[in-house]
């Protein structure tokens, strides 16, 4: 049997990099996929993208930083698929690169805003929801950036590790309602987004790769294959964890 044969899944998000490829795992593991971007052309390719594997999914235009496109969010789940079992709340705004005290509060609080606020939201509307199809499991994107800081991207970091704090809130209030809250900490992935910033940045992309003892990027998938498996029966007994899949970031990447 595949992964989550049978299930409905939500991914934030889902119109690119990490989200897009969760949802199409979520539908190769059997799930039907309920696709949320604010960017309703790429939600609705990564639409089609789950129908031409003969997977089902919906799209969903909101903005997780609205609490009204949130609720909506949920409720068109519910209408459509009549039940959510799992969800990636996977979308995140960053500030830009500045150091701490040249950050503009505008663009701290839009990075919060979204990366936090936003995934406090997406679980204030999912919890009750899972709740009431029986139980499941919610898998919120974070970053190895919560853990270590990252210079000059202090407000996408502290809002990843309010991510992984609020991950572990949720987890202990839902630990005997069967529901399952954890998190991934990624490390480099290769994402439009980050094409964009080596790019932009002479000389990025070697020394991103360099903070990786494996000396190289994540693909999508390989994040959203955790995903997939905390979502899973598979991670039956995994609750209030924030999974690192970092190709070795944490580790000191200079011994190999
Ligand atoms: N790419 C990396 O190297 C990396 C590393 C660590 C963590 N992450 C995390 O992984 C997640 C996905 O990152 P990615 O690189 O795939 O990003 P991406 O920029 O490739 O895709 C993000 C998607 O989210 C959507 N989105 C942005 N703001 C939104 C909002 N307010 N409401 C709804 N949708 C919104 C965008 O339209 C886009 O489709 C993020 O939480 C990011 O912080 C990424």
């Amino acid at each position: 049997m595949r992964l989550l044969e049978g299930k409905v899944g939500l991914v934030t998000g889902g119109g690119a990099g990490i989200g897009r490829a969760t949802c199409l795992t979520f539908a190769r593991d059997g799930a039907r996929v309920v696709v949320v971007d604010r960017r309703s052309e790429s939600g609705l390719e990564t639409v089609r993208l789950v129908e031409a594997e003969g997977g089902e999914a919906l799209f969903v235009e909101a903005d997780v930083s609205q609490e009204a496109d949130v609720e909506r969010m949920v409720a068109a789940t519910l209408e459509h698929f009549g039940a959510l079992h799992c969800a990636s709340n996977n979308a995140a705004a960053g500030a830009g690169f500045a150091p701490v005290p040249a950050i503009e509060p505008k663009a701290w609080q839009r990075a919060l805003d979204v990366s936090l606020t936003g995934v406090w939201l997406c679980l204030k509307y999912e919890l009750p929801a899972l709740e009431a199809s029986g139980g499941g499991a919610i898998v919120n994107v974070a970053s190895v950036s919560g853990i270590k800081g990252e210079a000059h991207q202090a407000a996408y970091s502290a809002a990843k590790g309010g991510v992984i704090a609020l991950t572990k809130t949720a987890a202990a209030e839902y630990a005997q309602r069967g529901i399952r809250v954890n998190a991934v900490c990624p490390g480099g992935v290769r994402t439009e987004a980050i094409a964009h910033y080596f790019e932009t940045v002479e000389g990025s992309e070697a020394a991103s790769v360099a903070t990786h003892a494996m000396r190289r990027l994540a693909e999508p998938s390989e994040i959203a294959d955790v995903v997939a498996f905390l979502c899973s029966d598979r991670a039956s007994f995994v609750t209030g964890h924030s999974m690192v899949a970092d190709g070795g970031v944490l580790v000191n990447p200079h011994t190999l």
